[in-house]
């Protein structure tokens, strides 16, 4: 398809809304819409400072952003989204702005079961879990297993990363299999790709095919290292605060014209 008529066709499923028609007649005419993209929801304090106001105001307005991109991801056909929302480096910060993290994590969790409920959309956290207080951990399970129970054909599944490294949940994984081969009493312990993948934190869609950060930095930041082995990477200048559906879209648009390749011709 001319990608001048893909991207006003994007524009219109927004503008329109949310029916049924649009939803359907969109669906079928773009063939090469990811079905994984990865976000690294960068800049919230320096869109804050830009302001003059302190760097929590900048989480604050950040979490907002997250319910309107799933929306049009969904809208899009996008299977799987993941959110990078605290990396595990991101408990050597100021225990105040740490502090005020966790506190956005737990509001939103009481806030969004609706959202989820209602847009048909799975849950799952991935990352070392273990280091949220217990209170977190438990709205956490019982978030996701609520949405599993309720929801029987869901359109997307939202992976929120949270005290997550990407080193991090390979070993996690590694050693989940190792335990798993002891206990089979077999003495030649071995390790394949598929065994890591299988025990990643959610193994359902491993393989990122887009990757987008915001605010102009240009890294990984230990941001699921093994699943974006061979993704597309798109960095925006955008601040994550200011980041909108028309900018995801677009994001969507580019790599609608790279050409993958796999290491094949
Ligand atoms: C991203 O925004 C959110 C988290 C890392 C929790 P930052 O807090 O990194 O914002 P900048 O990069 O300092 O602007
Ligand atoms: C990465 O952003 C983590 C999140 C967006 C949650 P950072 O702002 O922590 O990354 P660096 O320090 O700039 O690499
Ligand atoms: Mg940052």
């Amino acid at each position: 398809m001319d990608l001048v008529k893909f991207y006003r066709l994007l524009k219109k499923v927004i503008l329109r809304g949310k029916g049924k028609k649009e939803k359907n007649s969109f669906k079928g005419k773009i063939t090469n819409i990811p079905e994984h993209v990865a976000i690294i929801m960068d800049g919230n304090g320096r869109w804050a400072k830009a302001q003059g106001k302190p760097r929590i105001y900048g989480h604050s307005h950040g979490v907002d952003r997250i319910r309107p991109i799933i929306e049009v991801a969904t809208r899009i056909g996008i299977k799987c989204i993941s959110f990078y929302a605290f990396s595990k480096e991101n408990w050597n910060r100021p225990k105040g702005e740490v502090d005020f993290l966790m506190k956005l994590l737990e509001n939103y969790l009481n806030n969004e079961q609706e959202t989820f409920l209602n847009s048909r959309s799975l849950l799952k956290v991935i990352g070392d879990i273990s280091m949220l207080s217990e209170d977190i951990q438990c709205k956490i399970r019982t978030f996701e297993e609520l949405l599993k129970e309720k929801i029987k054909e869901p359109k997307i599944m939202v992976n929120l990363a949270v005290s997550y490294g990407g080193k991090d949940e390979i070993v996690r994984s590694v050693n989940k299999c190792i335990s798993r081969e002891i206990e089979k009493k077999d003495k030649n312990i071995f390790i394949t790709e598929d065994m890591i993948e299988a025990n990643l934190d959610n193994p359902w869609y491993p393989k990122i095919d887009l990757m987008i950060r915001t605010s102009g930095e240009e890294r990984i930041s230990n941001f699921m290292l093994w699943q974006l082995a061979y993704s597309e990477l798109y960095f925006s200048e955008v601040l994550w605060p200011d980041f909108s559906e028309e900018d995801f879209i677009k994001a969507i648009e580019i790599y609608s014209r790279r050409n993958r390749r796999f290491g094949t011709l």
